[in-house]
């Protein structure tokens, strides 16, 4: 049976799973914290990406190439974006948008700069034909991942369907973290799901990000590492629903 990749960031987003592996054993994965094992009776292998899109493209694409897995599962901590959500509330990525990929106007010299202008630019997928691959920024959820996560029994706070915005940026400028909700339809933020969904959608593997608010600017909520525990567990279920109802 092919494993499912979860990947975090932290140890706060990842030690609760790896804790939970039976026979877990570390395996090498070029700089990355990797441990393999069974998670309610099913192959399971979490990786510890560290920070930020290099690391999670970087540390993604290694796993894939050396486990070759049924799907990958990014999750972890976030930044709210909505009004409506708080920390400890998840939002399941529906789809993940990398919000620092964007095209300015040309604007002439000493006409001034204007961080609202940007369209959302294409970023090539990976592939090894001749030519250019294919442009992408937008990743959609799969459907039998965003399925198995609509079914995790919840009742610890609120769990939303929407976009994940990410980038290797941390906003606490309210106009700005309005504008990104308003016009990216942003829920959340945070520093790696978009990467891992773009190595995903360049294997083809079946992809999810899942993330809990850690804090939320727009509610001057600060940040909880705390939280990166509660997501884990969602993910534990989520991980367990898939397999059950997929039989995979
Ligand atoms: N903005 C950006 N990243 C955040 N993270 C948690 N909250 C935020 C936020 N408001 C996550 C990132 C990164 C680390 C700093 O925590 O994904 O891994």
């Amino acid at each position: 049976m092919k494993p499912i990749v979860c990947t975090g960031a932290m140890d706060a987003e990842t030690l609760e799973l790896m804790d939970g592996l039976k026979g877990a054993h570390t395996v090498p994965l070029g700089c990355w914290k990797c441990v393999a094992g069974e998670l309610d009776g099913y192959p399971v292998v979490v990786v510890r990406t560290n920070q930020g899109m290099a690391n999670a493209a970087a540390s993604t694409a290694l796993a894939i190439e050396r486990f070759a897995p049924c799907a990958v599962v990014n999750q972890g901590t976030s930044g709210g974006h909505s009004p409506d959500l708080h920390t400890g509330d998840l939002v399941l990525g529906q789809r993940v948008i990398n919000m620092n990929a964007v095209r300015t106007p040309e604007r002439a010299r000493g006409m001034g700069i204007d961080p609202t202008c940007g369209q959302l630019l294409g970023l090539e997928i990976a592939n090894p034909h001749p030519g250019d691959g294919p442009k992408q920024t937008v990743f959609e959820a799969d459907a039998g991942l965003l399925r198995a996560a609509q079914s995790v029994a919840w009742d610890k706070s609120s769990v939303v369907c929407g976009v994940i915005g990410s980038g290797d940026v941390w906003n606490n400028e309210l106009d700005r973290i309005a504008w990104l909700h308003e016009q990216w339809g942003t829920l959340t933020e945070e520093m790696e799901a978009a990467a891992c969904a773009q190595i995903c959608a360049a294997y083809q593997i079946p992809f999810l990000g899942v993330r809990i608010l850690s804090n939320t600017a727009v509610h001057g909520e600060p940040f909880d590492a705390r939280t990166g525990i509660d997501c884990q567990r969602f993910v534990r279920t989520l991980l367990r629903e898939y397999r059950e109802q997929n039989g995979c």
